[in-house]
This record gives structure tokens, sequence and C-alpha cells, in this order.
């Protein structure tokens, strides 16, 4: 008879921490890993750090402000599930996650989209509960009078009696929900981190961050990164482009320039090429605003080599955008 044990206790599983937890799936977000990058950092001696926010439940940091701009409210005795519909509009990161804590805490939820973004980011809605509300885009890009279209659709939506728009444009719970990571990089840098260096588009993820990095230590230093063909926190003119989430061709109501240090501008087939990388070099399989992340902060590392150790979020899955064309379509070879 076989005596082999068939049982593996890998020492870096999560499973005792989830054990110890109760509660409900939003206890989920949060608590998502810091790894550094080994094989693009080679060269340059640098440390860069990327915070895994694809670990949190719906795929993207989006979980933590969602969380918080409901349980805000909540505390503020502004809504209650059963009685209050939820009103947003979003890219899809903010929808999918403001339809996961939707679903666990029972509000009806009205999301106003597009199809600029992918349509994974759609049916991750849908299949969680939220109706769902598409403004048609000129080519699947994002022009700069789409979100225009997509604000005036929400408000009047808003209008209605019984609902809660969320606005997380003008939403300090955003920049608030997102300080739980600016606490969590701190504990698992115990402190030591020079620069943090983020991609904007409601600005909740930079600001929130800065607010807590910069209270720790005014020197930490964080980097705002926009492409080249809508770079307006920069002062250039609203373009087109195709990075998801990001550079809506407005500068965001919540960016503060006394928490941002500088502003990188850069190119996005630059930042998709850079994404192909990560997946292929480093197994951290992500979004585009991602690569464009880590475009800028090997720029930054390339020009400041004694920098210290830079902090980048890999802001959401790769899972996301299996239906663009991020990714190449695989050439499948069928039996021989
Ligand atoms: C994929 C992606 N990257 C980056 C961002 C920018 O995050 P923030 O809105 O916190 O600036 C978003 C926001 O929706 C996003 O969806």
């Amino acid at each position: 008879m076989s005596t082999v044990d068939h049982t593996w206790s890998d020492p870096r599983s999560r499973a005792t921490e989830y054990r110890a937890r109760s509660g409900s799936a939003l206890d989920t977000i949060g608590n998502t890993p810091l790894v550094p990058m080994t094989r693009l950092t080679a060269d340059t001696g640098v440390t860069i750090l990327l915070k895994l926010e694809y670990f949190n439940p719906t795929g993207s940091y989006k979980d933590r402000m969602a969380l918080a701009m409901v349980e805000q409210a909540e505390r503020r005795g502004e809504i209650t599930p059963g009685s209050t519909t939820i009103v947003e509009y979003t890219g899809g990161s903010t929808g999918s996650s403001l339809s996961f804590v939707c679903a666990v805490k029972g509000y009806r939820l009205l999301i106003v989209t597009s199809d600029a973004f992918s349509e994974e980011k759609i049916r991750t809605m849908t299949s969680m509960g939220a109706e769902v509300v598409i403004e048609p885009s000129v080519g699947g890009k994002i022009t700069p009078d789409l979100m225009p279209r997509i604000i005036d659709r929400t408000r009047k939506l808003a209008e209605q009696p019984g609902t809660y728009w969320t606005d997380q444009f003008n939403n300090p719970d955003n920049a608030l929900g997102q300080q739980t990571m600016g606490q969590e990089i701190l504990a698992q840098t115990e402190g030591r981190v020079a620069a943090f260096v983020a991609s904007v588009g409601t600005a909740g993820c930079a600001m929130g961050v800065a607010t807590v990095l910069k209270a720790h230590d005014r020197a930490i230093e964080v980097h705002v990164v926009e492409p080249d063909t809508s770079a307006v926190i920069s002062g250039g003119p609203a373009g087109t482009h195709g990075i998801e989430g990001i550079a809506l061709g407005f500068v965001p109501p919540l960016l503060d320039r006394e928490l941002v240090d500088d502003v990188i501008v850069v190119d996005e087939a630059d930042a998709r090429a850079m994404a192909n990388r990560l997946a292929t070099e480093e197994g951290i399989f992500a979004g585009t605003s991602t690569g464009a992340n880590v475009v800028a902060a090997l720029r930054l590392a390339a020009a400041r080599p004694d920098l210290g150790t830079i902090v980048v979020p890999a802001v959401d899955s790769g899972l996301k955008y299996i239906s663009t064309d991020l990714y190449p379509k695989p050439s499948l070879t069928i039996g021989n």
C-alpha cells in the first residue's frame, strides 16, 4: 500500500489568513501582494515593486474605492439597501467593483458605460446584477466627447428619486478608499519607499496613496502618468487614446497638485508593449494602464538610479482584456 502523503502545505499560502476572517466576500478586498520586478529591472540596479492589485476580488484596485464610497454613504445615513438605487458612470473597473459591493450588500445598481471599454468589464457588471446603459463610442475609442455624453446620461438618471450617484470623479470617498493601499505599501516596505508612480483616471488611487505616503514622509515622491495623445494634466489638449480607465480628457477634480511631484507622459504603444513584456517576462498579467505605469517607472529609474525603491500599482488583471487586441490572439493548431 502506498504511503505517499499527497497533502502539501505551502508556507506562502494565504489560507490561514482567510480562514481567520469572518463576514463576507467584502473582507477579501485589499491586502494585496507586493512583489519585485526581476528581469525588466535587471540592467538598472533599481528596485521596482509591483502592488498586485489584480488580487482584489473583481481583479482591480477599484474594489477598495467602491467599498469606501458605499460604506461612507451608509455611515452618513444617505443610503440603505432596498430603498436606494446606486448610480454611476464608469469605464468598467469601478462598475465591476460597485457591482460586487452592491451584490453583497443588496443594492440595486444602474451603470452608464460605453462600448469603448472591454466587454469583460461590462459582462462582469451584468453578471453581478447591475443594470447597464451603453453610450456608443466612435470606433471603440475614448474620444474627448465620450465622457461628457456619458456624464450627461448619468446626471439624468441620478435625478430620479431614490437614487444615489457615487460620482467617483468628485467623491473624496474614492481617494479615501485608496488610502488602504498606501497603508499597505508603508507596512510592506517598512516605510522604505522613495516614489509611487500611477496613471490617473479619477486620481483616486494617486491621491489616496499620496496622502498616506506623504503624511509618513513628505519626501516620498508621487509621479502621475498620462498618455501623450491626451496629456491634459501636463497642459496639453484632450485627445484620443485606447488606455482604458485613464486620461478621460479633463483634469480630474480630485487631483491635488500639491501631492504630485511630477507628471510622466507615455506613448500608448510603449504601454501596450510593456503589458506584454510584463506577462511574458515577469508573469505579471495586467492591463494597459499597468504597462503605462511600468514604462513611467522604468524611465524614472533610468533618470534617477539612486532614487531608491519605486512602487507601482499593477492596476488590474489581463483577464479583463482578453476580448481586446492588447494580447496576441493565439494561432491554435487543432489536431495535427
Ligand atoms: C484600468 C484602470 N487603470 C487606471 C485607472 C485610474 O485609477 P484612478 O481612477 O484611481 O485614477 C482606472 C480607473 O478607472 C482604471 O480602470
